[in-house]
């Protein structure tokens, strides 16, 4: 098999001009300007220039990570998966709530501006503090709500639910907890105890979700005066949303079912299993509730 380098002299020899433009490619540099902000020291927060080498395929995270370990190790900023499926690395960058690890340098232009999450407090540099999303999203509730405890304890069967009833949720479950809907939501810009699209959304997740007979429960907390009826509609959050999720198309579902109740007012029935196929001594036993 031919190495790298053995490749690259037989395209420079084949081909000198292609082999120029990769060069270039390979060299090339972005500007990028990142918020700095130390809870000790600063009042509001201050900027800070890199020039940072570019690679193919170089996301925003990368090029935050080859900062960090390149040039300025006290750069604090948030990641895990890497693949857009943990939520944790939202910022603002070049004037929009992205996930930096779903988003190209490439697509950015020669200058890029990574700032914190706005519509929220600030921990350290590109670091957001996210509590007060995690305390609207846990206020509403966001698990299933039956009456029959025992069964919910230690289920023993199956909810009986067809797959046009599990659509009616089903986007909405994809929802990260990233908050970059709320940075996006002029309505949170103003009113910081606003549930947010992100705890309204969820609330519709569950009340549509027909093993779920806690509505009531849910509207006690969400049409009150910092709930859904703030929401102005700007759609901005369905916007940013980087996983498809439509918050506000779940906001307004919600304000319909505060009118007129949800389409099912009993939970979903248990399934009674066939006799002759299930064997009580080995079902497995249901893990520990986890909420
Ligand atoms: S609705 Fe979308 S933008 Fe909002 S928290 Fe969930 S995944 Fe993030
Ligand atoms: S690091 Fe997990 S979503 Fe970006």
């Amino acid at each position: 098999m031919a190495s790298t380098s053995s490749r690259s002299t037989a395209v420079a020899e084949a081909n000198p001009a292609q082999a120029e433009a990769a060069g270039a490619a390979a060299a090339a540099t972005i500007t990028v300007r990142v918020a700095r902000f130390d809870p000790e020291k600063d009042k509001a927060l201050r900027w800070q220039e890199f020039s940072v080498p570019t690679a193919p395929g170089m996301t925003v995270l990368d090029a935050l990570v080859s900062i960090k370990e390149h040039q300025d190790g006290s750069l604090a900023f948030r990641s895990s998966c890497r693949m857009g499926v943990c939520g944790s690395c939202g910022m603002y960058v070049n004037g929009k709530p992205r996930l930096a690890c779903q988003t190209q340098v490439g697509e950015l232009g020669q200058v890029i501006e990574v700032a914190p999450l706005p519509n929220h407090d600030v921990i350290k540099d590109l670091v957001p503090d996210l509590s007060r999303t995690f305390e609207h999203h846990r206020a509403i509730k966001p698990y299933i709500i039956r009456d029959d405890e025992a069964e919910m304890a230690s289920p023993t069967r199956e909810f009986r639910q067809t797959p046009e009833e599990m659509e009616r949720y089903l986007q909405f479950a994809y929802c990260l907890k990233c908050s970059l809907c709320v940075a996006a939501c002029p309505t949170a810009a103003t009113d910081p105890l606003f549930l947010g699209p992100q705890a309204l959304a969820q609330a519709y997740r569950y009340t549509a979700d027909t093993r779920d007979c806690g509505w009531q429960e849910r509207f006690d907390v969400i049409a009150t005066d910092h709930g859904i009826f703030n929401c102005h509609l700007a759609g901005a959050c369905s916007e940013a949303c980087p996983k498809g999720v439509d918050p506000a198309l779940g906001i307004q579902l919600m304000k319909r079912t505060l009118v007129k109740g949800p389409a099912h007012r009993a939970p979903a029935p248990i399934v009674e299993e066939p006799k002759s196929v299930i064997d009580e001594s080995k079902r497995p036993q249901a893990p520990p509730p986890t909420v």
